[in-house]
């Protein structure tokens, strides 16, 4: 059976839980990883977290390539790795410091990179094919310059990565989710996001998922080094003509 990992999942509201839970749905075998000292510094309640199968602090050096090696001995080799875990303390030009902006670098940025290095070898070493997904964000971040600089980078690493490895059978492929309600919204700031939605309302978590498992399925083998926005048109509705 095919096998997933999947990054950032212990908080229960969040997308990665949302993606876990579809893939499982769809028949394959997910490894999930969290980071629970994160939630507690950033207040999320307790109560909102899950068991996830590994733990593992992606802003340390070595733990990318440990946690691609922990899942593969829980679930067999990966076929399929999903990043969706992100630092995002928030913190504007004027306020940013070079330990925030080294922190969201080395867990967003470096870790990623490290964690598809380890599964691209580990995948190649065995002469298989594999689907990458990154999640991403859109500009701009206002207030999260470290974040934004973080997620603009992944971007290009999806364009690189995707050419670089989709001759050698993994496709690189990246999910921006637009404004997504996993319980950072108050519900007056969701009403003004769903009102410039064209569709009418903010993104789920598991709308993110179903892209998710469209692009990890067996039609969307032809895809590849893309970035899909998945949120309503949102991103889109500042140019409208107004009426
Ligand atoms: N929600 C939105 O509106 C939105 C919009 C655009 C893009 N996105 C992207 O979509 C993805 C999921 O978003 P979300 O809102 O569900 O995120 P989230 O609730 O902030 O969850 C991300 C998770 O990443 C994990 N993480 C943080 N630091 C870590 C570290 N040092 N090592 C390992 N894991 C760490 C955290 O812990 P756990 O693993 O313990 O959960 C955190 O809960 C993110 O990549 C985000 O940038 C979200």
């Amino acid at each position: 059976m095919a096998a997933a990992l999947v990054t950032g999942v212990s908080r229960r509201r969040g997308i990665a839980a949302a993606v876990a839970a579809r893939l499982r749905t769809d028949g394959l075998t997910v490894v999930t990883a969290g980071w629970t000292p994160y939630d507690r510094e950033q207040h999320k309640a307790i109560a909102e977290q899950t068991q996830t199968d590994l733990q593992a602090d992606l802003g340390v050096s070595d733990a990318p390539a440990e946690l691609i090696r922990a899942a593969e001995r829980v679930a067999g080799p990966l076929s399929s790795l999903v990043i969706a875990h992100t630092r995002d303390t928030g913190g504007g030009v004027l306020e940013m410091t070079a330990e925030t902006i080294d922190q969201h670098l080395a867990i967003n940025v470096r870790g990623s990179l490290l964690l598809m290095r380890e599964f691209a070898r580990r995948v190649l070493e065995d002469g298989r094919t594999g689907r990458i997904v990154i999640f991403t964000s859109g500009p701009p971040q206002a207030g999260a310059v470290a974040y934004a600089a973080s997620k603009g980078a992944l971007e290009w690493v999806v364009y690189s990565a995707a050419t670089e490895l989709g001759p050698l059978g993994i496709t690189v492929n990246g999910v921006n989710p637009g404004p997504n309600q996993t319980g950072w919204m108050s519900s007056e700031l969701e009403r003004a996001l769903a009102e410039r939605t064209p569709l009418g309302r903010t993104g789920r978590p598991e709308d993110a998922a179903a892209l998710v498992s469209m692009l990890l399925s067996a039609d969307a083998g032809f895809i590849n080094g893309q970035v899909i926005t998945s949120d309503g048109g949102f991103s889109i509705a500042g140019s409208s003509r107004p009426r």
